[in-house]
C-alpha cells in the first residue's frame, strides 16, 4: 500500500514499512513495519538519499552521471510531481516484475537543461519485495550523455554491515561469501556481458535490525556498490554496469534502467521465504509458473557427442522404464558438431546422429511415451559453419582483428536486427520441427571483441541485452506451451531477467551432490526451488572425481527441478530398480518438493539440508546432508524449520522402517540426535561422499 502523509510517502508490504521524503530526496526509514502512527518528521532530513548525482556533495559513488545538456557534468534534480499510480508501468523493451502493484512515481527535474530523473517504487499487496527503477528523460534541445544510471540507491543508517554476496567461477557457482564493511567502497559487479558464475546480482546487506536483500532484473553486466562513509550511513547502488557505458540521449529521448528489487526480513530465513515467494509469484510467468516440472533425463553426461540413434534409443527405453517423462537431446545433433570445435549456428540435424532425421527421433521418443525436449545455443556462431561462411558479419567481432574465441567459439551480434530475426526463425524452426515440449538454451561464452556496426560503442552491451531481450520474448510468445530452460555453461545466467522468460535454468555443470550443497543453498538464498535443474549423475562425478552414494545424490536434486543425467543402460540392475523408486517417490510428491515452502536446516557443523513445507504446513519433505562422518564423532543433531509448532507430525526416515512422532516445535526447537551414521557410512563404503537422509513429515492430528 502506497500512502501520502504531508511531506512524506508511506509504502508498505504485509511486514515491511519504507517511508520516502520526496521533497528531500531521502529515505526517511526502511525496516519492520510500523504501526499506524505517521508522525515521521524528527527522522526526516538525515540525508539517507534516494538518488544522488556525480557532480554534486556526498560520497564518491552516486546513482547517476552524466553530461549533461548544458555542457556541464552534473544535474540538480528537484522534485517537479509526485504522484500514485493504480497500476505498475511497462518498462520499454526490458523484464520487470508483474502483478497488481500500485507504484508511486517521483519526478525531478534539473530546472537549467529540463533533463528529468523519474523514480519508481512499486508494491505488490502478497509481498515484501519492493520493485524500484529509474528513467532519464532528456526534456532539453540538446542531447545529453548519460554515464550511469542506478536502478536503486538507499542509505542505510550507520556502518558495519555484512555484506553477503553468491560468487564462485564455473561448475563453482553462487557460494556465498561474507565481508564487514565499516568503511570504504565494495563493489560486486560483472563486466563481460553476462550476469556471471562468479558474481550474482543478489547481494544482502546484514546489520543489527536485519537483512536487507537487493537483487536486480537484467542478464547483462551489473554492479552493486556499498560505500560506507563510516560515520552516518551505508550507500547502496544496484543496477546495471556502467563500465564502458555511455549513451546517448537526443532531445526527447529517455531511458530506462533496469529493475532492480529490495526486500528487508529480520532473519535470513524470512529474507529467502520473501524473496523466493517474489520470484514465484512476480517474476516466474505463463503456463509453467505453477505447473509441475516433468523429471527428465539429458543425454549430455550419459553420452557426451559420441551418441547414435541407437543409443539415444536405448536410453530413452531405460528413462521410461524408470518412470521418467521427458528426454533431452543435448549438444551435438545438428550439423557436424562432433566436438565443441564447429557447427553453431547450422540448426540442421545431422542425420548420422539422430536417424532418419529430428523428426523422426522425436517421433520415436513420443512413441515410447517420453516428451522430447532439445538443446540449442542460438547465441552463437562457430567460425566452421555454413552460418559463418555465408553470414561472416554476423558474428561479433572488430573489423580487421582477430576475434577471442572462448570454448573455440564466436557470438552472435544480438544487437542487429538481422541477426536477431535469425535467432527467431531458426529455433522457431527447431521446435516446430521437432515438436520438442522443452527446449535448453545455452550460452558458453562471455563477451569479448564487442562491435556491431552503426552501435557506438558505449551503448554496445545494453544493445545487445535489448536485442536478446526481444528475441527470447518473442519466441516464448510463439512457444507458450514450451518448457524453457535457460543455461549459461552451467549456471552463469542465473539471474532475474532470464526468469522472466524461462521458469527453470540449469543451476550448474558441477553435479556432485557435495558441490551441488553449497551451489544450491546460496542460489535458493534468492531463487525458489522451482527455478533450479537439479541432476543426478554417475559416479565417480565426472567434475570432481569424488563418489557419493546414489541416495544422497537423488536427495539432493530433489532441492531442486529432478532430472537424471548419466547413462542409465550402463547402470546395474539394483541401481535401474532404486531410481525407479526414486522417480516415483519424486512423482508423488513433485507438488510439494517443487512449488512447498523451502527453508534452510541447521544442527550440529557438519549437518546442512533443506525442508520443503507445504503452504499449510500438513506435510514437509527434509533432507539433512551430513558432510563429515567420523569415528567417536560427537553428537550430530538436526532442527527442522518452517512446521505449525502446535501440530504433532509422525516422522518417517524415507527408505527405512524408523518412523517416530513429535510436535512440530520439539522438531524445530530440539536437537534431534542423527544415531549410527559412521556405520552406514562404513556399510555403504562410499569414498569421499556425503551421508544424506530424508525424511517425510506429516501430520498426525491437532494437539
Ligand atoms: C554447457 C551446458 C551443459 C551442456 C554443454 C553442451 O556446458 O552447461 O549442460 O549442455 O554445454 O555443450
Amino acid at each position: 500500500m502506497i500512502r501520502k502523509k504531508g511531506q512524506f510517502v508511506r509504502i508498505d508490504t504485509p511486514h515491511t514499512t519504507l517511508v520516502l521524503d520526496p521533497e528531500r530526496g531521502e529515505a526517511v526509514y526502511y525496516g519492520e513495519k510500523l504501526g499506524a502512527a505517521c508522525e515521521f518528521a524528527a527522522f526526516a532530513g538525515a540525508g539517507r538519499r534516494i538518488f544522488t548525482v556525480f557532480g554534486r556533495a556526498g560520497g564518491t559513488e552516486h546513482s547517476v552521471a552524466l553530461y549533461n545538456a548544458d555542457g556541464g557534468t552534473t544535474a540538480d534534480f528537484r522534485l517537479s510531481r509526485s504522484r500514485i499510480l493504480a497500476e505498475k508501468p511497462a518498462l520499454p523493451d526490458l523484464p520487470s516484475s508483474y502483478g497488481e502493484g500500485k507504484t508511486l512515481e517521483l519526478r525531478y527535474t534539473d530546472a537549467p537543461t529540463k533533463v528529468a530523473l523519474l523514480l519508481y517504487f512499486t508494491a505488490f499487496e502478497d509481498s515484501d519485495v519492493i520493485a524500484v527503477s529509474a528513467q532519464l528523460c532528456n526534456g532539453s534541445k540538446k542531447p545529453v550523455r548519460l554515464r550511469r544510471l542506478m536502478s536503486l540507491q538507499i542509505d542505510l543508517p550507520g556502518a558495519g554491515y555484512r555484506v553477503h554476496t553468491f560468487e564462485g567461477g564455473w561448475a563453482r557457482e553462487r557460494h556465498e561469501e561474507v565481508r564487514r564493511l565499516d568503511s570504504g567502497v565494495f563493489v560486486n559487479q560483472w563486466t563481460t556481458g553476462y550476469s556471471s558464475h562468479a558474481r550474482n546480482p543478489f547481494v544482502v546487506a546484514e546489520g543489527d535490525r536485519g537483512l536487507f536483500g537487493f537483487n536486480l532484473v537484467y542478464s547483462g553486466n551489473h554492479k552493486e556498490v556499498f560505500e560506507c562513509d563510516g560515520i552516518l550511513s551505508t550507500r547502496v547502488l544496484i543496477g546495471m554496469n556502467d563500465f564502458l557505458f555511455d549513451w546517448e540521449l537526443l532531445p526527447g529521448e529517455s531511458f530506462a534502467a533496469p529493475e532492480a528489487v529490495m526486500c528487508y526480513a529480520p532473519d535470513e530465513d524470512a529474507l529467502r521465504s520473501r524473496m523466493q515467494a517474489f520470484v514465484s509469484e512476480h517474476i516466474v510467468r505463463g503456463k509453467w509458473k505453477k505447473r509441475e516440472r516433468p523429471v527428465l533425463i539429458n543425454n549430455w553426461e550419459g553420452t557426451y557427442f559420441d551418441f547414435t540413434e541407437e543409443k539415444l534409443l536405448d536410453l530413452c527405453a531405460a528413462a521410461k522404464e524408470a518412470g521418467m517423462e521427458l528426454f533431452v537431446l543435448d549438444d551435438g545433433w545438428f550439423g557436424k558438431r562432433d566436438s565443441d570445435t564447429c557447427s553453431l549456428g547450422d540448426w540442421q540435424d545431422n542425420p548420422e546422429k539422430t536417424g532418419g532425421g529430428l523428426d523422426s527421433l522425436a517421433a520415436k521418443i513420443r512413441e515410447q511415451g517420453l516428451a522430447f525436449g532439445i538443446w540449442m545455443e542460438p547465441e552463437m556462431i562457430s567460425e566452421d559453419s555454413d552460418l559463418y561462411r555465408a553470414h561472416p558479419n554476423y558474428a561479433m567481432k572488430i573489423p580487421g582483428r582477430v576475434p577471442e574465441r572462448q570454448r573455440n567459439q564466436l557470438m552472435l551480434n544480438l544487437a542487429d536486427e538481422r541477426v536477431q530475426n535469425f535467432i527467431v526463425r531458426s529455433v522457431s524452426d527447431v521446435l516446430t520441427r521437432s515438436g520438442a515440449a522443452y527446449l535448453k538454451w545455452d550460452f558458453n561464452r562471455s563477451m569479448s571483441d564487442c562491435f556491431g556496426k552503426g552501435v557506438a560503442a558505449g551503448e554496445y552491451f545494453h544493445r545487445y541485452m535489448l536485442g536478446y531481450y526481444r528475441v527470447v520474448a518473442k519466441l516464448v510468445k510463439k512457444f507458450p506451451n514450451v518448457l524453457f530452460e535457460g543455461c549459461a555453461g552451467g549456471g552463469g545466467r542465473f539471474d532475474l531477467g532470464i526468469l522472466c522468460y524461462f521458469p527453470q535454468i540449469w543451476t550448474s555443470d558441477d553435479t556432485d551432490a557435495r558441490m551441488r550443497v553449497d551451489i544450491q543453498r546460496g542460489t535458493s538464498y534468492a531463487y525458489p526451488q522451482s527455478t533450479m535443474g537439479a541432476h543426478v549423475s554417475a559416479c565417480p562425478n565426472h567434475q570432481t572425481f569424488d563418489d557419493n552414494p546414489l541416495s544422497a545424490r537423488f536427495h539432493v536434486a530433489c532441492g531442486g527441478v529432478l532430472g537424471y543425467e548419466l547413462d542409465l543402460t550402463k547402470l546395474s540392475a539394483e541401481e535401474r530398480a532404486q531410481i525407479k523408486e526414486q522417480v516415483s517417490f519424486y512423482k508423488e510428491n513433485r507438488k510439494l518438493l517443487q512449488f512447498g515452502e523451502q527453508h534452510r536446516i541447521s544442527g550440529s557443523p557438519a549437518v546442512e539440508g533443506f525442508i520443503t513445507v507445504a503452504k499449510d504446513a500438513s506435510a514437509a519433505i527434509a533432507v539433512v546432508n551430513i558432510l563429515q562422518v567420523v569415528p567417536s564423532q560427537p553428537d550430530l543433531f538436526v532442527r527442522f524449520a518452517g512446521l505449525n509448532p502446535s501440530a504433532v507430525y509422525e516422522v518417517t526416515q524415507v527408505g527405512t522402517d524408523e518412523r517416530f512422532t513429535a510436535g512440530g516445535d520439539l522438531l524445530m526447537k530440539g536437537c534431534l540426535p542423527l544415531r549410527s551414521l559412521w556405520l552406514e557410512k562404513r556399510d555403504k563404503s562410499c569414498s569421499g561422499g556425503i551421508i544424506s537422509r530424508m525424511y517425510l513429515i506429516k501430520k498426525c492430528k491437532a494437539r
